[in-house]
């Protein structure tokens, strides 16, 4: 009874992000989670980290069948160290490793099995049922949390997206070239919207934010602004 009483009254709340890839939402979704004195899940490098587990064992990640088999022997967990997220694979730490264009593409090809989603979906929802939450992907409104306080669509232009991460690459001084960027981002968009399970959309009851014209400030304020119409402070 005590039990049942402590888990109906808890005041939990979560803002899920949502959005294609360089709109903004990890940056965003950071800052806020630092004002509100919350934590950030980041979902992609969860399936990051998901995907480099294949890639470290040299199993293919184009056969679902093997795919499915190594599901259980896949641990992601997630800490927080001196104020920094942290992702550990199988008690590896792979926070850096996960970044890569490798990782990024086994991460975009482990996240279409329906076995790999449901795993990383409970975890999500385990975290989340614990703790105050901001938690950014492409399914969070619509399938990990369908009854988030608060729920985001964030994008930007096609165009605007490449600018940024043609910026960001060059500030690295890596030798880029924005029609190349311009067209990963579009097939990128295209796969995350057009795959059979747990497609990028923007949930009924979300709030679309178009990011073109705004600086991440502003970006930040204005979901500031909303937090606290939800009397989330
Ligand atoms: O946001 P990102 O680039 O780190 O995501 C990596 C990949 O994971 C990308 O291909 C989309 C996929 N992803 C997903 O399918 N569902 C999520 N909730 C988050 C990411």
């Amino acid at each position: 009874m005590e039990k049942e009483w402590k888990s109906s009254t808890r005041q939990n709340y979560s803002i899920a992000i949502d959005g294609p890839a360089g709109a903004g939402k990890s940056s965003v979704s950071k800052e806020i989670a630092k004002r509100l004195g919350i934590v950030y899940i980041d979902t992609g490098a969860m399936y990051r980290a998901f995907g480099l587990y294949y890639l470290k064992n040299n199993l293919s990640l184009d056969s679902e069948k093997i795919v499915n088999m190594n599901v259980p022997n896949v641990i992601i967990e997630l800490k927080n160290e001196d104020g920094l997220n942290k992702i550990y694979l199988n008690h590896e730490d792979v926070s850096q490793e996960i970044r890569s264009e490798d990782a990024s593409r086994g991460a975009s090809k482990v996240s279409v099995y329906p076995k790999v989603r449901e795993k990383m979906v409970k975890l999500q929802q385990e975290i989340s049922s614990k703790t105050n939450v901001i938690m950014d992907g492409r399914d969070i409104g619509t399938v990990v949390l369908p009854n988030a306080t608060l729920k985001i669509y964030l994008t930007a232009s096609v165009d605007e997206r490449a600018k940024r991460r043609y910026k960001e690459q060059t500030e690295k001084g890596l030798n880029v070239n924005l029609e190349d960027i311009k067209k990963d981002i579009e097939e990128r968009d295209y796969r995350d919207m057009h795959r059979s399970v747990s497609p990028l959309k923007q949930a009924s009851d979300a709030i679309l934010l178009d990011t073109s014209n705004l600086t991440q400030e502003e970006v930040v304020d204005e979901i500031l602004n909303l937090c606290r119409k939800r009397d989330i402070k």
